[in-house]
């Protein structure tokens, strides 16, 4: 899979992206959240024309916290948002705390949003929250391998294998 996105890439390049950015968030707590977490906040705000901002906080309530799972979703949109792609399950704490995590879609995206947020250290989380701080997608930094479209990401996190948060991600990218 991680050889796919490559290829992407690479075939990316040549065509000269020129936009993407964030189109609209969500943030839900599911019905099986049980008291586990609630969002504080969740908000894109529009900087400048093609710069979104990204910010959402959601608070933890039973730490510390040692085992997170997450499933990261991409759809696209084309009559209604259809599964594109991925839809990975991963250990959300292993990837925190590996160094040498393996190359792959899951660490694409988290690395990258690593420094706008507070996803930089590993499992028990002992912080009383999850954080992304004003995060908005540059093409020159981060060349989605995806063809021009819209589309979403959701990020479901489970705390001890029951589905908590919902978060979904809307972003566009312009050729
Ligand atoms: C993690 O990120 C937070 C928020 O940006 C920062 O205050 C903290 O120093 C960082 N911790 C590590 C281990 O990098
Ligand atoms: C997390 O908890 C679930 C449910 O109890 C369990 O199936 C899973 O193996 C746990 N993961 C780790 C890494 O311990």
């Amino acid at each position: 899979m991680w050889l796919q996105l490559g290829l992407w890439m690479l075939l990316n390049e040549a065509t000269h992206a020129r936009l993407l950015k964030f189109t609209n968030v969500k943030c839900l707590e599911l019905p099986t959240n049980g008291g586990f977490c609630r969002y504080d906040y969740c908000r894109l705000k529009v900087v400048r024309r093609n710069h979104v901002e990204l910010s959402l906080k959601v608070t933890l309530l039973e730490l510390p916290v040692t085992n997170l799972t997450t499933r990261l979703q991409c759809f696209q949109r084309r009559d209604g948002y259809r599964p594109f792609l991925y839809n990975i399950l991963f250990d959300f704490c292993k990837l925190m705390g590996a160094r040498k995590y393996q190359l792959s879609f899951e660490r694409f995206v988290f690395d990258t949003i690593r420094q706008h947020s507070n996803f930089n250290h590993t499992c028990p989380w002992t912080e009383n929250y999850m954080m992304v701080d004003k995060f908005a997608l540059d093409i020159n930094k981060m060349n989605m391998p995806v063809p021009p479209g819209v589309y979403r990401l959701d990020f479901t996190f489970y705390a001890y294998g029951i589905a908590r948060s919902l978060t979904q991600v809307y972003f566009e990218k312009l050729d």
